[in-house]
This record gives C-alpha cells, structure tokens and sequence, in this order.
C-alpha cells in the first residue's frame, strides 16, 4: 500500500494512469470516468454546494465542482497532490493529514452539504471504515449525503472473480467494499455498480 511519499512520487503521472486503466476497462480503474461522472451529477442534482473531498488527489472530480460553483474543502496525505489540486482550486481550503487518524480540526469544525471520497477509502480495513463513515454522517448537514466511488462489488464472490481475472496486477494490500457486508453496518445506503470492479455507494442520517 502506498503512504504519503508513494503517493508524491505518483502524482505527477496519476490521471495518465488512471486514463489508461479506465480506457483498458480493467482493474483497478475500469469505470472511473463514470465513477466521477455519476458523483458530480448526484452532486450538481442537488442544492447543497459546500463540499467534502476526503482523498482529492489530483483534484479531478472537486475542480470540476468548485468551476460550477460548490465550495471545497478537502484533506489528502500527500502534500504534492495538494499542490496540484490547489493549483486547480485557488479558494479551496485543502489540507494536509492521514484520514486513518480522522478528520484534521479544521474539517471537524464543518458541516457540509456533499462529502465524497473517490477511490482512497479502500486504504481503510473494513472496520475502519465503518467508524470512518459514521464519523463523516455526523457532520452531514440536513439532507447531505455521502457519495463514495471506488473499487467496489456487490458480493464477496464478485471481488474473488475479479481477483482472480486480475491476476499478478490484483492488490492484496488494499480493501475493497463489498456492498453486501457493508450494507449491514448503515441504514441508508445504497450501491450503484458503474463496471465489472467499480460503482458508487449513497449514504444519509
Ligand atoms: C488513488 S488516489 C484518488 C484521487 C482522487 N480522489 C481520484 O478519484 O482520482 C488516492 C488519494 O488518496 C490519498 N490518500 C490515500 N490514503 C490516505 C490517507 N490515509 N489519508 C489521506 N489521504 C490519503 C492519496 O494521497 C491520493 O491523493
């Protein structure tokens, strides 16, 4: 699994990457245009504009919110993707901190209309990431939601064939949502699945 110093070195090259695996429609980024797509839709649907972006990376999809008008605040580990995000997104208030440890003060201290987190919570295990999500439905605003889009299955048997469809590029390190274990930890949660390994999964108080 990457840190912070994995993810500097791979930021100057990330969307070139990511295009190519999604142009490839295979794992791990097979259905990311459409991933980021639906969220900005959802998002853009809506008539909150005070957004969360939890792993922004490069900025793709919140640069593409903050140009139609949503306010941004984001954290990230990696000080380079926040150098070319802000780049990006003069007037967004991004900052630096491992989203293992929670939410830096700054983001504590809101709440927001969106938060999303694209493909980064999958560096999460599985228990962590329930405590994690609840934390975040906590600083929902009235009617806000949660979109998450990452590498993602409906069933535990899913993942396995795509494991071992995958083959040698499969990343045992990271941990992928399986829609119907997770389901069992929220009340409102819903999964759209976007391609063979990826989809979008909707949470609200
Ligand atoms: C695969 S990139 C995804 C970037 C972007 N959200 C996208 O969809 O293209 C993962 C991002 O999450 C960040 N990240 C990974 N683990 C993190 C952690 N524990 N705390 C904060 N940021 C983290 C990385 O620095 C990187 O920018």
């Amino acid at each position: 699994m990457r840190n912070e110093n994995g993810f500097d070195l791979w930021a100057q090259d990330y969307d070139k990457s990511v295009g190519l695996s999604d142009d490839a429609n295979s794992y791990p980024f097979a259905g990311y245009k459409k991933v980021l797509g639906e969220i900005f839709d959802r998002i853009l649907a809506g008539t909150g504009r005070n957004v969360l972006d939890l792993g922004f990376g490069t900025g793709t999809l919140t640069a593409k919110l903050y140009e139609n008008g949503c306010k941004i605040w984001g954290q990230d580990f990696s000080g380079r993707m926040i150098e070319i995000a802000q780049e990006k997104m003069p007037d967004a208030c991004l900052y630096q901190g491992d989203f293992s440890k929670g939410l830096v003060e700054e983001l504590q201290a809101q709440e927001y209309d969106c938060i999303v987190a694209t493909y980064t919570l999958h560096h999460l295990m599985d228990d962590e990431k329930v405590g994690f999500l609840n934390t975040l439905l906590s600083r929902l605003r009235p009617g806000g939601r949660i979109y998450i889009g990452d590498v993602a299955f409906e069933t535990r048997s899913d993942l396995e064939a795509c494991r071992v469809k995958s083959g040698d590029i499969w990343d045992d390190k990271e941990a992928y949502f399986v829609f119907e274990e997770i389901r069992q930890h929220f009340t409102n949660i819903t999964f759209t699945k976007l391609s063979d390994c990826a989809g979008v999964f909707e949470l609200w108080v």
